[in-house]
C-alpha cells in the first residue's frame, strides 16, 4: 500500500536518497547526514510535501537503514520508503516502480539537494502538465569550461554561453520515465540522460541557486549559510 500525501495532486516524487556519501567525507550516508540538527533527507522531504501538485513521495533509503527512515520521516509526511541500489538510476528504478499507473507526472529528485525551494517542484510539474515530456531545471555555467586530455594539456576552451548546470527535480510524463528506464543499458547520474538517449525532447526551465547539491563538506556550510538567509 502507497501512503498518499494529497489526493487531488497529480505528481509522484522520487527522492534517490541512497548513495553512500563518499564525497562528503567520513560519517555514514549522506541523506542522514545533519544540517542544522536534521539529516537531509528531512530537509528535502519536508519542501517537496510543501509543494501544493505533490501526491505521492517515494524514498530509496540505503538499504540497511529502511525501517530508519520510515521512522523518521513518518512525522514530516507520508511517504513511502524502498530500499535503495548499487547506483542511482537502480534507486530511482525501484522508487519507480511503487509509482501507480495512474499518475501522470513523475518528479526524481535528490536528497542531496536538500534546500530545493517547493516552487521549483511545482514549476518543473507545471511544464511537464504543459505537455513537455521531460523537463529539467537548469543554471548558466559560470566558470569558463576547458576541454583536456588525459596529460591535463588544455585541447580547446568550450563555448560557455550553450553549456548548462543541470539540477533536480527532473520532471517526466510517467510513460516517458518508465520506457526510458526499461530501455537503460550504461549507468547515468541522471534520469533526463536516459531520455535523452531514447530520442525524446527534454527541455530546461530556470533552476535555483537554492537546489545546489550538497556534495563536499564546503557544500555543507554553504547549506546552513543559506538555511539562516531564509
Ligand atoms: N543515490 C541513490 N542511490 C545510489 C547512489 C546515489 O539513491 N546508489 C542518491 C544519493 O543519495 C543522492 C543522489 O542520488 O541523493 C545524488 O547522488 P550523489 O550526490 O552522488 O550522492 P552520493 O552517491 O551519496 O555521494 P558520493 O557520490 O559522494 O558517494
Ligand atoms: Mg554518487
Amino acid at each position: 500500500m502507497t501512503a498518499q500525501l494529497r489526493a487531488r495532486g497529480d505528481v509522484a516524487v522520487l527522492v534517490p536518497a541512497a548513495g553512500a556519501g563518499l564525497r562528503l567525507g567520513p560519517g555514514g550516508p549522506k541523506a542522514l547526514r545533519l544540517l542544522a540538527g536534521e539529516p537531509l533527507l528531512v530537509h528535502a522531504v519536508r519542501r517537496v510535501a510543501a509543494a501544493p501538485s505533490v501526491r505521492l513521495i517515494v524514498v530509496a533509503a540505503p538499504a540497511a537503514e529502511v525501517e530508519a527512515v520510515r521512522e523518521l520521516l513518518a512525522p514530516v509526511a507520508p511517504v513511502t520508503v524502498v530500499a535503495g541500489g548499487a547506483e542511482r538510476q537502480e534507486s530511482v528504478a525501484r522508487a519507480l516502480a511503487q509509482v501507480p499507473a495512474d499518475i501522470e507526472i513523475v518528479l526524481v529528485h535528490d536528497a542531496a539537494r536538500a534546500l530545493t525551494p517547493p516552487d521549483l517542484i511545482e514549476s518543473v510539474a507545471a511544464a511537464v502538465r504543459d505537455g513537455h515530456p521531460a523537463v529539467i531545471p537548469a543554471l548558466p555555467v559560470v566558470d569558463t569550461i576547458k576541454e583536456v586530455d588525459p596529460g591535463e594539456t588544455v585541447l580547446g576552451t568550450v563555448d560557455r554561453s550553450v553549456l548548462r548546470s543541470v539540477q533536480t527535480p527532473q520532471g517526466f510524463r510517467h510513460d516517458v520515465l518508465a520506457a526510458a528506464h526499461a530501455a537503460a543499458a550504461d549507468h547515468l547520474t541522471d534520469d533526463a540522460g536516459l531520455v535523452e538517449k531514447a530520442g525524446r525532447p527534454v527541455i530546461c526551465v530556470p533552476g535555483s541557486e537554492l537546489a545546489m547539491k550538497i556534495t563536499r563538506p564546503l557544500d555543507l556550510i554553504l547549506a546552513e549559510a543559506l538555511l539562516n538567509l531564509g
